[in-house]
């Protein structure tokens, strides 16, 4: 008796191992979930796409050095000559404990006055030919 309901039992699961696959058998489909975009040296359309800056010679040795104590935005908002660089460079070491940066600052400045140098017209041009008119007293 106990050798016949173990008989039984086995060939069902047998039966169902064959006839019911899904069930035994790990083949649902899986959806493919994208891996997340976490990629610090993304760059898009020639910009780095973490800190906005604009890709080019030096971009890494600035990220390192230039985005530590505050947003790239800051940098970005100044546009400077190789002097004004340097002292705004000189100004953080004396004033805001930024580091010796040693053969980094000619790669950093280079990068900066290429990518970030100041705008010739930085104000309208002066008007010429104007005919003024006396304003009533
Ligand atoms: C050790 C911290 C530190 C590092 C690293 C650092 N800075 Fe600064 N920086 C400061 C602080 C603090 C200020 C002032 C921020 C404020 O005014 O809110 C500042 C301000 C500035 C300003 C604005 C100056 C002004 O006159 O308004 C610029 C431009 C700048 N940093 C560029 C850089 C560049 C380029 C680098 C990379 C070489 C750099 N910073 C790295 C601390 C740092």
């Amino acid at each position: 008796m106990l050798l016949f309901t173990l008989f039984i039992v086995t060939s069902s699961c047998l039966f169902y191992y064959i006839f019911n696959p899904l069930v035994f058998r790990n083949n649902h489909e899986y959806t493919n979930i994208p891996a997340l975009v976490n990629d610090d040296n993304l760059i898009k359309n020639g910009i780095h796409v973490k800190t906005g800056f604009i890709d080019g010679e030096g971009l890494m040795t600035v990220v390192n050095n230039c985005t530590n104590c505050h947003s790239s935005k800051i940098v970005l908002q100044n546009r400077m000559n190789v002097e004004a660089w340097n002292s705004t460079i000189k100004w953080m070491q004396k004033t805001q404990n930024l580091w010796d940066l040693g053969d980094d600052q000619k790669i950093i400045v280079d990068y900066l006055v290429s990518n970030y140098p100041p705008k010739s017209k930085g104000r309208r041009i002066l008007l010429t030919k104007v005919k003024w008119y006396e304003l009533p007293e």
